[in-house]
């Protein structure tokens, strides 16, 4: 193989994101099935909406909610159910038709005022000890009087006008005409009005009208038959006694009210309610003017539900003291009548109920907001199985990584949504149609954007996909929730500040709710009153949330996206290696670092190292002579590499790799041996850029590890320990892929993955072509090399990248990292001793943080090694007798084994020969029987053992 073409440098930002786009295009169509689910999952909504808009239409749509209908000429009998002539009115319906019902004409009622309930009305007891409230006996005959609170500045003025507030009526009551009786007294009722006055509650047959009298004579409780308009009625008429009750203050009356409302925790154990029909406040009403204030109960409720009675009780009340003002003004001659009230007349209307205008904004802001998990849970499952950081080492930037993943989230984003919005207008939900489609469009691109960009930001502080998983679900659920339930109250709320509304829609799920929240309110109103919905007109509306809301969602946007790159920079999760929180001001400070690097490279004075061995000073000697040469030709350079971890809960520290200094040429293959533990991962981590270096740091051709990973990872291969692939590419897609990364193009790209697939036996049979899930351990560790070898990287690191792999493939992996290290410096960890000895042009022996030995396999072997090991079998009895041989053969033997007459004795070299080994045995055998015997050299993994054993009991002496 030739020397690779020295013109290719790093991909540039467009080859990379074409790269990450083309592998996340195969990526994304093996999971056709599942983005065409998350993608018809708004479909599905809508369809469900729909049934049950159906439904409840059907319902709807029953006689029981149409306007009553009644036949009022059957025809002749002859022709059956035939009906000549039917009639529909409000006088046909029950309650709950009226409210469909046509009403050209409205019945005018009698204005009434709101009375308590005979069990309710204000007496005296402890907690209202008030002057002239009546006794509490009054509550066993039901005729308690309706007390009324009266103060004013005046008090002479306001008790005389207090006095005549319910005239007496005559002793009988001709009912015939009864609006006109009824405006001339004070008429009240206890059951809770409507919102309307179509039909006013009081007239409903079985309900009691009160006239309220100055005093009550026995003649006025009666029931009479009358009709309203077409409406029949039947009153129970029954007298209460009106009370008017003077008080010092304003403050005194709210005082007594307060005390009433609900006293002693109400309902039926303790106190009862002390209700009064109102509370005057005269003010400063004099001959010039009448000024008042007047308290009403608006909470009235029947005990099992409140029902904003709103202002219809109130008229009355008003009419009453104007009249009686006017009175004292004019003399009662003058009289101020207020006939009736009345409804404006209606049109026909059909219930309708829009399910979709209704539960819109909580099952919208879901459905949109179903897919923020769906992004971080992919964004986090990239980060956890280190697929990030394995595309990062082999040389993606962040830039195309954030480019290519953000168009995907969108692309993504966008089909749902507007899949979402078409298919909801076509099966016609008016939360779709209504609004205007212009402002759907912006406030939902705007939504998408800030939920990608949030979905960046929150990934940075999360490692495991189930956790956020997890939270990213009850984000949705939570705040749709919370939304409906909260902000909405508060929206509705208008006496809540809406300053406080605003911050809380600074959290991206209600302002969601928010927007999604406005289009259903004038979607439904657009549907009741026939109008069209929200147009760009309604944003400056003083209720309309939504510029409000749209102008939040682009300026967090504007701040969530550059936040987020900056966290995944800094985060110690973001699955590399972490920057400077102040790394963007080194851009300001840019210096040709080439040159000057390894001046500052150093750090100080010369490190004292305890307990060195000698190769690993010597290592050190030639390090620092290195790093004082301007142009270093070494690939890989460590300069007192230090990793410690601090421990926790009271834990020591451990040192996990001590100054580690370490020079590697170009063309070497370095294999790193050692015990499990020793501290290896740890010094691959810190190479490729896992994890930051306590102290020291290393080159790579001259880049620090410290600074310029970025640049390092151009010219850099990695082969993990655990295989780091995408399930469902193929291997021919990883290798492409990679391969792009490092810049190939073209036939070069096309004959790299050839070549490379063919090296490493994956090529033949289609192999290549099938997806990686359906590989065996050991053709995924293949393609791992494969991968790592992909782009003629500079430097590669290896770890253990033979393991799982049967005999035949291995030594096809050896044939191509042999072939491969021609070019470029490998390191290497393994714990196959042949493997090292077949690969290695020099090897460490790695124990406790740092190197026992470094040299090169035969050397080690000499150094270590220099002994034979023989191993001989006899029956025990004559165990004595063979280590007497063994001595007689080399005085200096020693017996390194011993079990039942097996015994292992090494003899050191320069003492036996071979020869004289044979020649002692065959004499031997005539003395006593030998079952077995052997004579071997020392191996790598003597040498292995023996150089950790001394190391451990090195340093347990230590
Ligand atoms: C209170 O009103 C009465 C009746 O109008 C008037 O004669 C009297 O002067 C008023 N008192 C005060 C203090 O204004
Ligand atoms: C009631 O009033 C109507 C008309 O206003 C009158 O025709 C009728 O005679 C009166 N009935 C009685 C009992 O006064
Ligand atoms: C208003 O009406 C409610 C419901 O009947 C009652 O509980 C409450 O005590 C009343 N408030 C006053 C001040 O009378
Ligand atoms: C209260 O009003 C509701 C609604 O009309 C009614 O169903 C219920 O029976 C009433 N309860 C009492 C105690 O009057």
């Amino acid at each position: 193989m030739d020397a690779p073409a020295p013109t290719r440098g790093p991909a540039s930002f467009l080859t990379q994101a074409n790269a990450l786009l083309r592998k996340n295009l195969c990526f994304q169509k093996r999971n056709l099935k599942t983005n065409i689910g998350i993608t018809l999952f708004p479909v599905l909504l809508c369809v469900i909406l729909v049934v049950l808009q159906g439904v409840i239409d059907r319902e709807l749509d029953k006689p029981k909610y149409r306007c009553g209908c009644v036949c009022v000429d059957p025809g002749p009998a002859a022709v059956g159910d035939a009906c000549r002539r039917t009639e529909c009115g409000v006088q046909h319906s029950t309650l709950d038709q009226v409210g469909s019902c046509p009403i050209p004409n409205p019945t005018p009622w009698p204005a009434l005022v709101q009375v308590p309930r005979p069990e309710s009305r204000a007496v005296r007891t402890a907690g209202q000890p008030f002057d002239g409230l009546p006794d509490p006996t009054c509550r066993d005959t039901g005729s308690c009087p309706a007390a009324v609170l009266v103060t004013g500045s005046n008090r002479s003025l306001a008790q005389s006008l207090s006095v005549g507030l319910f005239p007496a009526s005559t002793s009988s009551l001709n009912l015939t005409d009864y609006l006109d009786a009824l405006s001339k007294i004070v008429a009240g009722s206890d059951t809770w009005p409507w919102t309307t006055e179509l039909i006013e509650s009081a007239f409903i047959p079985g309900n009691n009208l009160y006239l309220v009298q100055p005093r009550c004579l026995s003649n006025l409780t009666q029931t009479v038959s009358s009709n309203a308009g077409a409406i029949p009625l039947q009153l129970n008429i029954d007298c209460v006694q009106g009370l008017p009750l003077w008080r010092e203050s304003a403050s005194v009356v709210n005082d007594e009210l307060f005390k009433g409302y609900r006293q002693n925790g109400g309902g039926s154990g303790g106190g009862k309610t002390n209700e009064f029909v109102a509370g005057y406040d005269f003010l400063n009403t004099n001959t010039n003017g009448l000024e008042m204030n007047i308290w009403y109960n608006s909470t009235y409720n029947n005990n099992t539900a409140y029902v904003p009675i709103s202002l219809l009780r109130v008229p009355r009340l008003v009419n009453a003291a104007s009249n009686e003002y006017i009175k004292f003004l004019k003399g009662s001659g003058v009289e101020m009548f207020l006939q009736y009230v009345k409804e404006m007349p209606k049109v026909g209307t059909k219930l309708k109920f829009d399910l979709s205008s209704l539960l819109g904004a909580l099952f919208f802001t879901w459905i949109v907001e179903l897919l923020f998990p769906v992004i971080l849970t992919y964004l986090v499952y990239e980060k956890q199985q280190k697929l990030k950081i394995m595309m990062k080492m082999h040389g993606l930037k962040d830039g195309p990584y954030w480019l290519i993943s953000y168009a995907y989230f969108f692309a993504l984003s966008a089909t749902y949504m507007i899949l979402f919005v078409i298919f909801g207008s076509l099966i016609g939900l008016d939360f779709f149609r209504k609004n205007a489609y212009s402002i759907q469009f912006v406030f939902y691109f705007i939504y998408i954007n800030l939920q990608i960009s949030l979905a960046f930001l929150v990934s940075s502080f999360f490692s495991s996909v189930k956790i956020a998983t997890v939270v990213g679900y009850i984000y949705v659920f939570g705040s749709g929730l919370l939304g409906e339930f909260l902000l909405r109250f508060f929206v509705e709320d208008t006496g809540f500040p809406k300053g406080w509304v605003v911050v809380m829609e600074i959290i991206p799920g209600f302002s969601l709710y928010r927007g999604l929240y406005e289009f259903g309110q004038y979607a439904s109103a657009g549907n009741s009153m026939g109008t069209t919905g929200m147009k760009w007109s309604n944003l400056d509306d003083s209720l309309n949330g939504m510029r409000v809301v749209l102008i939040i969602m682009v300026v967090e946007w504007a701040i969530v996206l550059p936040l987020a790159f900056y966290v995944d920079q800094v985060s110690p999760l973001g699955g590399g290696f972490r920057k400077n929180p102040f790394f963007f001001l080194g851009c300001f400070k840019k210096s040709p670092l080439s040159l000057r690097r390894y001046s500052f490279g150093r750090q100080g004075s010369k490190v004292v190292v305890e307990m060195d061995n000698p190769d690993a000073v010597q290592e050190r000697e030639v390090v620092e002579q290195l790093l004082l040469e301007p142009i270093a030709n070494q690939a890989i350079l460590s300069d007192n590499l230090k990793k410690v971890y601090h421990g926790k809960d009271g834990n020591p520290d451990k040192l996990a790799v001590r100054g580690l200094s370490l020079a590697i040429p170009k063309g070497q293959c370095f294999g790193m041996l050692g015990p499990n533990g020793a501290g290896k991962t740890s010094f691959i981590s810190m190479m490729i850029g896992l994890i930051p270096p306590t102290s020291g740091t290393a080159y790579v051709h001259g880049m620090d590890i410290k600074t310029n990973m970025d640049a390092i990872y151009t010219t850099m291969g990695v082969c993990p320990q655990h295989d780091l692939l995408w399930e469902t590419l193929t291997g021919r897609e990883h290798v492409m892929f990679y391969g792009r990364l490092k810049n190939l193009k073209g036939t070069e790209l096309l004959k790299a993955v050839d070549d490379s697939l063919k090296s490493v036996n994956l090529f033949h049979g289609g192999v290549g072509d099938k997806q990686v899930g359906k590989y065996s351990g050991g053709m995924k560790r293949r393609l791992s090399v494969a991968i790592s070898l992909i782009g003629d990287p500079k430097v590669v690191f290896m770890d253990e990248p033979s393991t799982g792999l049967d005999p035949a493939s291995r030594n096809n992996l050896w044939c191509v990292v042999k072939e491969a290290k021609k070019n470029r410096a490998i390191i290497l960890t393994t714990h196959s001793m042949e493997e090292a000895e077949v690969l290695c042009d020099r090897l460490g022996i790695f124990v406790d943080g740092g190197f026992q030995c470094l040299g090169n396999p035969k050397e080690l072997k000499a150094r270590y090694g220099g002994t034979y090991v023989l191993t001989m079998t006899t029956p025990s009895e004559n165990e004595q007798e063979v280590e007497q041989l063994v001595h007689r053969l080399s005085p200096n033997a020693s017996r390194i084994y011993h079990i039942s007459g097996t015994q292992k004795f090494e003899l050191p070299k320069q003492e036996v020969k071979v020869a004289d080994v044979f020649h002692a045995v065959e004499s031997a055998k005539r003395r006593f029987s030998i079952y077995a015997w052997g004579l071997v050299d020392t191996t790598l993994e003597d040498v292995f053992i023996k150089v950790a054993k001394g190391a451990q009991a090195f340093s347990v002496v230590a």
